[in-house]
């Protein structure tokens, strides 16, 4: 399928790349790239070749958030009916394989929203992350008040929304809201050989242990752990439970068939 604000490969026949492409507007979420990312995810996410998926920008831009020209003339009729912005912007939690955002330059607003629906972020150290809606009159719209101290706790997450001062990598990596740092040049290396293990694995196992993270932001300590518990025991019914430990058991490298 060819997609007009977004770019589309596989790499390795295994991992899935989306690349945001709105180069003129640092990569602003509008409704028709959204629309195009959640369709472009879903497909990755339905072919049972793809173990992993990168969600990427531009050396200057993740995304500059959502398009704030597109957005300036809605009404509230207009955006609770829910036919604008946000609308198509849950498709993404609903992918059940990984999803690593490779992050470089500005992830602001939604862009940074849009980061933090990722399983992880990978961080180029030019990266910048910011929840800077204030400023325009409006507060975070798409999870920004929820997930960002989720990651780096309330103090920051309240500094970021009500001061609109951006976070650099360091930062952000020293607060947990991004896993690694690397130089620009290493991101997309970087990037494709954690999708690469990662898609090395049974899909099966991969696709509970992200279950089971999420699972963590959502429920109590005694109600996830028991999740994770059942979760567990479901995959001694997987064909690839037994190949992985047989394998470790007999020094081999194991074959998953993701069954
Ligand atoms: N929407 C639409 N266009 C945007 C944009 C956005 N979010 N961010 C940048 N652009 C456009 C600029 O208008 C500009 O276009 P023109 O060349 O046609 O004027 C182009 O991208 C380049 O931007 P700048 O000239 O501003 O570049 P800069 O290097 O001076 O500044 C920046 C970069 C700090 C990211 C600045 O562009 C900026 O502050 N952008 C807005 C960030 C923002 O407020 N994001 C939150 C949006 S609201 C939101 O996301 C709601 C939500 O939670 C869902």
């Amino acid at each position: 399928m060819s997609y007009e604000n977004i770019e589309v490969r596989i790499e390795a026949e295994k991992v899935g790349i989306v690349t945001l492409n709105r180069p003129k507007a640092l990569n602003a979420l509008n409704d028709a790239l959204m629309t195009e990312l959640g369709q472009a995810l879903k497909d990755f996410d339905a072919d049972p070749a793809i173990g992993c998926i990168i969600l990427t920008g531009s050396e200057r831009a993740f995304a500059a958030g959502a398009d704030i020209a597109a957005m300036a003339k809605y009404s509230f009729q207009d955006v609770y009916k829910g036919e604008y912005i946000t609308r198509n912007w849950e498709t993404i939690r609903q992918i059940r394989k990984p999803v690593i955002a490779a992050v470089s330059g500005f992830a602001l607003g939604g862009g940074c929203e849009l980061a933090m629906m990722c399983d992880f972020i990978i961080a180029a150290d030019n990266a910048k992350f910011g929840q800077p809606e204030i400023k325009i009159g409006v507060i975070p719209g798409a999870g920004g008040t929820q997930r960002l101290p989720r990651a780096v706790g309330k103090s920051k997450a309240m500094d970021m929304a009500l001061t609109a001062r951006m976070m650099d990598a360091t930062e952000a990596e020293r607060a947990g809201l991004v896993s690694r740092i690397v130089p620009y040049e290493k991101l997309a290396e970087e990037a494709l050989g954690a999708a690469l293990t990662i898609a090395s694995f049974s899909q099966i196992a991969v696709m509970a242990a992200k279950e089971s993270v999420n699972r963590a932001f959502e429920s109590g300590l005694s109600d996830g752990v028991m999740f994770e518990r059942r979760l567990f025991h479901a995959l001694f019914a997987t064909a690839d439970q037994k190949e992985g430990m047989d394998a470790f058991l007999t020094k081999r490298t194991p074959d998953f068939r993701h069954q």
